[in-house]
This record gives structure tokens, sequence and C-alpha cells, in this order.
């Protein structure tokens, strides 16, 4: 469930090929990166109502759509750039009518309105296209089109491996003004042995700083906790705060 750095260098994880080539390996396997919607339920559930119009950004074979419709959603749009488990998940889920999926590039959604959905959910596709050719630039013009797709007040929940000091300033790439709250949860399996001075419960948001950093002196429990950025698309102007640390982008 965990992309490690050495994986996250040796394939080009922004290419639809390596990923055509995968989905056809694994057969109807189904597999979750990072984390089980079990696990990111209690922030899906307090962000994101039931009655939502969810964009699931590189849906890949994860069951999280599935679990999340067992779980009262009734609208999950699932792209993914791969054709391959695109047509596999259609099949899959032909008897889910909540659940639709679709061949498309994240960084080339015009296929959807402005200002359709309510929540986009992305686990682990921004990151795929940060390990890709044209790192930038790809990061950029999905979340450009991220941004487009939310109506005001809508949420973006990204779930990464990406800390803050390299996730904020792509996040605050100028035009896009987020309101962010972030959380830190360990991987899956993670075994606390009780050395961390701060017990945190996982649903306390972890504070930024004002250039949207980890406070000085913070220390992860697990070294390689996930983030999930839950991040609301401002209504109208940016916000002075943010345009201030841009410069920082990376
Ligand atoms: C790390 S996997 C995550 C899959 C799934 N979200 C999960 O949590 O298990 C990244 C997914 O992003 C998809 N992907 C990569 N680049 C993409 C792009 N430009 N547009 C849409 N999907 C993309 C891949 O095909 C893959 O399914």
């Amino acid at each position: 469930m965990m992309m490690s750095s050495s994986q996250r260098n040796a394939y080009s994880y922004g290419d639809a090929l390596y990923w055509d080539a995968r989905y056809l390996a694994d057969g109807s396997a189904s597999f979750d990166w990072y984390q089980r919607y079990s696990a990111l339920r209690p922030f899906v559930r307090k962000y994101v109502p039931v009655s939502a119009g969810v964009l699931m950004v590189g849906c890949g074979n994860a069951v999280m759509s599935e679990d999340m419709v067992k779980d009262g959603y009734i609208d999950i749009m699932n792209i993914d750039i791969s054709s391959v488990v695109t047509e596999m998940m259609r099949k899959k889920y032909t008897h889910i009518p909540q659940l639709r999926y679709m061949q498309m590039d994240v960084r080339d959604m015009s296929f959807f309105d402005d200002e359709s959905f309510d929540c986009v959910i992305d686990k682990g596709t921004l990151d795929s296209l940060m390990c890709g050719v044209d790192a930038t630039l790809s990061a950029s013009r999905m979340l450009e089109e991220v941004n487009r797709l939310l109506r005001p007040g809508g949420i973006y929940m990204l779930i990464t491996y990406g800390d803050p000091s390299v996730r904020i300033p792509r996040l605050n790439q100028p035009g896009c003004s987020w309101n962010i709250i972030l959380y830190i949860i360990p991987r899956p399996g993670f075994q606390s042995h009780g050395g961390c001075s701060s017990q945190r419960s996982i649903m306390e948001p972890v504070p930024l700083t004002k250039c949207g950093q980890l406070p000085a002196g913070f220390v992860l429990e697990d070294p390689d906790s996930h983030y999930i950025y839950v991040c609301e698309k401002e209504h109208g102007l940016l916000g002075i705060a943010q345009r201030d640390c841009s410069s920082a982008l990376k």
C-alpha cells in the first residue's frame, strides 16, 4: 500500500503505458494505495456529505469508491488515464449505478464543466504525476483543472506521502486559493512504540505556520506517515497570506 522512495524513482508513474501494463498484469485484482477507506472514512464523512457529487481522480483498481457507495455516497465519477483499468472497473461495477468510470487525463478534464463537482478525491495521483517527466507542469495543470471543476466551497482531499514543505507551495500555485486543513495518519500496520512525546489524536488537525509549514520541532511518530490535505476552494479573492508565501513554489 506504500510507494517507497526507490519505487518512486524506478518507474514512470506519470506514464499511461506504465499503468496500462500494470493493470493488465493485475488482472481482476484490486489494490488500494496508502490507505483503505475504513481508515479515511472519518475524514471523508467529516468534510464530504453523502449527497455530494464526487470526482475520484486516478481511481485505479482501488475499492475506495465501492466502499464509499456502501457507506451511502450516491454519485462518484471515477477517472483514470489508463483505459485498461477504467474498462475493467466499468465492467466490474455495471450493477452499481452510483459509480461511473471514464478514461481521462487529469491534466485535461475539459469534458466536465467548470464548478461541476462538490469534492475531488486524490489518493496517490498527484504523487504519480510528481514522479513523471514534466512533473512540475503536469502537477500544475492537474491542480488548475481540479480548481476549475470544484464549486466555491468545494473540497479537494489530497491523500499523499508529500509533506507540507513540498505539497503546500504546489497547492498554492497562482490561480488556486484554498483554506487548507492538514491531518497526518500513520501507515496501515504501523506499530507505535510509545516513544513519541506527542500522543495526538489522528482527528486533530496539525497546525500549520502562516506559510503553510509544520511547526518548528514537530515530530512524526511514523516517519512514513500519510498526509491528508483537506483543501476548501475559497470563494473569490486570493488569500494575501498565501500570495506572500507563493515564492516558495518548487
Ligand atoms: C498511485 S495510483 C493510485 C490509485 C488509487 N487512487 C488508489 O488509491 O489506489 C495512481 C493512479 O493515477 C493514475 N494516473 C496517473 N497519471 C494520471 C493522469 N495524468 N490522469 C489520470 N490518472 C492518472 C494511474 O493510472 C493510477 O491508477
